[in-house]
């Protein structure tokens, strides 16, 4: 008897589980790809990419254009230049997440790459 109510409470969490995994991928889905570039916009210039890739990725001195980078790398090429850097380029490892990568090499990989969202307005104060 305890060892069917177990497995019934094992079942319950286990459906509970695939709902909650099936709710999560049509979450994803309805995200789309076009949210996931416009996100690695916004990361792009918050993260710290556009302070040596330039506001555009059209490249600084400190590191070099992006503009070109789907001809150049594939898109785990891209994800691991991000998590692990390079000679003068940090790691991101541990500053980023994965999803926050791959918004970031869907960003990279965008033929017409998105604006990020706005800044903010910093609030008024008012004059004197
Ligand atoms: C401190 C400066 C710096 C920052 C910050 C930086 N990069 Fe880089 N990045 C570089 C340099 C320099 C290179 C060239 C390879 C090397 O030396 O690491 C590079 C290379 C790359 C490449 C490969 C380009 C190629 O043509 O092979 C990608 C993709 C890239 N960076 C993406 C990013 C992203 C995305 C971010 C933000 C999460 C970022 N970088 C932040 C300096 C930087």
């Amino acid at each position: 008897m305890i060892v069917l109510k177990v497995q019934h409470l094992r079942l319950s969490s286990a459906l509970a589980l695939a709902f909650f995994f099936l709710i999560l991928s049509q979450m994803v889905l309805a995200a789309g790809p076009k949210d996931a570039e416009a996100a690695g916009a916004t990361l792009f210039r918050d993260k710290g990419c556009s302070y040596c890739h330039g506001a555009t990725a059209q490249g600084t001195q400190k590191g070099p254009s992006l503009a070109n980078v789907r001809k150049k790398l594939k898109p785990a090429q891209i994800a691991t230049q991000i998590e692990n850097g390079g000679q003068k380029m940090p790691s991101f490892e541990d500053s980023l997440s994965k999803d926050e990568v791959a918004q970031l090499v869907a960003f990279l990989r965008a033929k017409h790459r998105p604006e990020p969202a706005p800044i903010a307005p910093k609030p008024q104060t008012p004059a004197p």
